[in-house]
């Protein structure tokens, strides 16, 4: 679980529509740059919406269909079976991937609930 005095989300560059204060938790994101983001947990909203909204580059993306990749993350190994698992589209869609790890997931079919608090993330490669 996250120490809240080490990481209050005055850190986090929220944009968008967020407001840091509506946060129940948080997560940690390093980005295919290897910048570190602490952004935010929205319950009910997809990760991939809230990295989006939160500024963290990722590509133009399927919104959410699991069709795409492009919000592809891989999970901290810790983290992975605490998450509800893959549905069968999501896991197509990973079989068609080229990073894909053991510890993959596509970060639109991730929503947040309180639960997560702490968890930590990896963008993959990009496909190219
Ligand atoms: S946004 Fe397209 S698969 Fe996640």
């Amino acid at each position: 679980m996250l120490d809240r005095k080490d990481n209050a989300l005055a850190d986090t560059s929220v944009s968008g529509e967020f407001d840091p204060e509506l946060a129940d938790g948080a997560f940690h994101v390093l980005d295919r740059s290897g910048v570190r983001h602490l952004l935010p947990g929205l319950n009910g909203f997809r990760l991939m919406e809230i990295m989006r909204e939160c500024g963290v580059d990722m590509p133009e993306n399927c919104g959410g269909s699991a069709a795409c990749g492009t919000c592809h993350v891989y999970v901290e190994a810790d983290w992975l079976s605490r998450l509800v698992p893959a549905r069968e589209d999501e896991e197509a869609m990973l079989d068609q991937l080229l990073h894909t790890e053991a510890n993959s997931r596509l970060s639109c079919q991730i929503l947040w609930d309180a639960t997560l608090d702490g968890l930590r993330l990896t963008l993959a490669p990009p496909e190219e």
